[in-house]
């Protein structure tokens, strides 16, 4: 048993965790209720899980939960107020989701990585989401959405 404290999406909790080392992706979904992280290979390979840890992407299949605590962890849900962060909105223009499945997994990726580097080549896009696996085959709209997102947050910071 360890009582966990840490952020999530912006607000104090805490959680019992009878075992600690349950990882972080059950504690989200089965104690909070926070289903946007998908629940994929469990082996830290496809990306589904994708949440941040202080501002960094992290697998949460692959993160024991107690290791968050006193740390910041925001899922799909808090990512933005409004569903319009610059990658939400890209990916809704570009039409980017078919089954849905891996998309909250993406659009983590691309927050984390567009936050460290904001004016990415098509290299750095390709390099940066190629760990986050999409069996419907809708990569190439997420590199295009990654690209158009880079655009719409420098047009907002030079407004
Ligand atoms: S479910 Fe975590 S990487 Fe696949
Ligand atoms: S949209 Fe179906 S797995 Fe990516």
């Amino acid at each position: 048993m360890a009582l966990i404290r840490f952020t999530l999406n912006g607000s104090p909790v805490e959680a019992d965790v009878a075992d600690p080392d349950m990882p972080l992706l059950f504690l989200l979904r089965e104690t909070f209720g926070l289903t946007g992280a998908k629940v994929g290979c469990l082996e830290g390979v496809c990306g589904a899980c994708t949440v941040h840890l202080d501002g960094a992407a992290l697998r949460s299949c692959s993160l024991p939960a107690a290791a968050v605590d006193g740390s910041a962890v925001v899922t799909i849900e808090g990512l933005s107020e409004a569903g319009d962060h610059p990658v939400q909105r890209a990916w809704i223009e570009g039409r980017v989701p078919q089954c849905g499945y891996c998309q909250s997994g993406q659009i983590m990726q691309a927050a984390a990585f567009l936050s460290e580097t904001p004016s990415p080549s098509a290299g750095d896009i390709a390099s940066a989401m190629a760990g986050n696996l999409c069996r419907c085959g809708t990569t190439p709209r997420i590199l295009k959405a990654v690209a158009r997102a880079a655009g719409i947050a420098a047009r907002e910071a030079g407004s």
